[in-house]
């Protein structure tokens, strides 16, 4: 039986339908609402705002739960690949080994970057953060294939998703040599996703760089798990560009820069920092603590808290196994992680975080990963780009091939001055 909701409204009472999704999950569809009644919802930050109906990527923030296309996260993190789970939420299916043996192949021939772009690098300065350098390259990146700029059909999505995919950790790996001064790395072509990465990271001409199969197992479980979560602030984003018809690249150039924020993909790197800090300054985990729970010191404990998770995020407790795992394969003994679980056990144990549901997020403990890996701080959040883009690309395929979609257009209520008359300038 469908159902509705009843508003009532001066004298006009008007239905409005439930929608209820695959798990159960239900809204009051609204569309209806302006046209009846001349409202509109006011929800800044989005908090109840339902902004469209996907097939992608299901949470459930009270119980602890995150599915891709239906998949458990720690089902694919223990299971999957990075590439597999990319072809998963960008396709919809698992694929079959042929598929993703086409899909490798073309990952892997799509690799380098046109040689012209090479010279672009030189054109930003030795302190350019690299985000700002993997926005303006991603975007680059499309002018050079006009043709694959609106890959609305599979077959060209498949060969556009392929090369952004490709490109973007080449493009990374590059800011990152030109951040350094060392000599950028072409990508080799026998090594897989992950590995091929690390190379281009961290080969010296002469020196190969081989990771440890610890090391790339840990790196393609984080770029796993940051694969998707709905309609975070950086997917938004993505879906908002795209419903413009602004292309694939584009949009996901837009989605990199609602990344870099602290409050988004820039809080891992917050993490580190704020634990560095700690350990330099030798002030108590407790102490910090205190200060973050007087609200007029402004601090936030980073890598705590979530908009959608108001129970244990479920990435987090995959990272921390992941992160004692790397560390102890490595036989790096870093205080940052002691730090970090004091920090988790007296927070954990804390009324102002219990009674606010915050518990560690994702950045929590990825930070700590990275660190050891050798990937340096101002990174980090690239890497959390690299991992966010098969999502990217899912959600703006599926604003593309949704029929009804229409551009996103939110309103507002107008608080500012009401007519005024304009008072020449010599009157002023
Ligand atoms: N430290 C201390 N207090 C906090 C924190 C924190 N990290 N996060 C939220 N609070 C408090 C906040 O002050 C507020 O208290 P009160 O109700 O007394 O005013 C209450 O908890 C609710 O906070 P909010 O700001 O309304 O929550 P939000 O949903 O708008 O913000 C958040 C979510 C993730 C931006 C926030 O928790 C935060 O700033 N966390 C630290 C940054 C961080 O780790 N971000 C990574 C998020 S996970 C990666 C991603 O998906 O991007």
């Amino acid at each position: 039986m469908s159902q509705s909701a009843k508003l009532r409204y001066d004298d006009k009472t008007i239905e409005l339908p439930i929608i209820t999704g695959s798990e159960n999950e239900r809204a009051v569809d609204i569309r209806s609402l302006r046209g009846n009644t001349g409202l509109v919802t006011l929800d800044d930050g989005y908090g109840n705002t339902g902004a469209c109906q996907s097939h992608i990527t299901f949470i459930d923030g009270e119980q602890g739960v995150l599915r891709y296309r239906g998949y458990p996260i720690e089902k694919l993190a223990e299971k999957s690949t990075f590439v597999e789970t990319a072809y998963l939420l960008i396709f919809g299916e698992l694929p079959t080994e042929a598929q993703l043996t086409e899909y490798r192949r073309l990952l892997t021939r799509h690799q380098f970057i046109h040689e012209d772009m090479r010279h672009h690098f030189d054109g930003f300065p030795p302190t350019a953060a690299p985000m700002a350098i993997l926005s303006a390259m991603v975007n680059a990146a499309g002018c050079f294939q006009p043709e694959l700029r609106q890959p609305e059909e599979d077959d060209k999505l498949m060969e556009a998703a392929a090369r952004i995919m490709s490109k973007i950790r080449t493009i990374a790996a590059a800011s990152f040599r030109k951040s350094i001064g060392k000599p950028i790395n072409y990508p080799r072509s026998d090594l897989r996703y992950t590995a091929n990465f690390l190379h281009m990271m961290f080969s010296l001409p002469f020196d190969p760089y081989e990771p440890p199969s610890e090391v790339v197992k840990a790196l393609d479980t984080l770029l796993i798990l940051h694969a998707d979560h709905e309609q975070n602030c950086s997917t938004s984003t993505v879906r908002m560009v795209g419903s413009s018809r602004a292309s694939l690249y584009a949009s996901i150039s837009a989605g990199v820069c609602a990344l870099w924020g602290p409050l988004h993909g820039g809080a891992n790197a917050a993490v580190v920092d704020m634990l560095s800090k700690l350990q330099q300054s030798g002030e108590s985990v407790e102490s910090l603590v205190a200060k973050v729970k007087r609200k007029d010191s402004g601090v936030r404990l980073m890598g705590f808290g979530h908009r959608v998770y108001k129970n244990f995020d479920p990435r987090a407790k995959i990272i921390k196994t992941a992160c004692h795992a790397v560390l102890r394969e490595l036989g790096v003994n870093n205080p940052l992680l002691e730090l970090a679980l004091e920090l988790e056990e007296i927070a954990l144990r804390d009324d102002y975080f219990l009674e606010r549901k915050l518990y560690p997020n994702v950045d929590f403990y990825s930070g700590i990963i990275m660190s050891a890996i050798g990937i340096p701080i101002n990174m980090f959040t690239v890497m959390f780009a690299i991992g966010r883009l098969p999502g990217w690309i899912a959600h703006w395929r599926e604003v593309r091939t949704n029929p009804d979609s229409r551009i996103d257009r939110p309103r507002q209520i107008y608080v500012g001055p009401t007519l005024r008359s304009y008072v020449p300038l010599e009157k002023r």
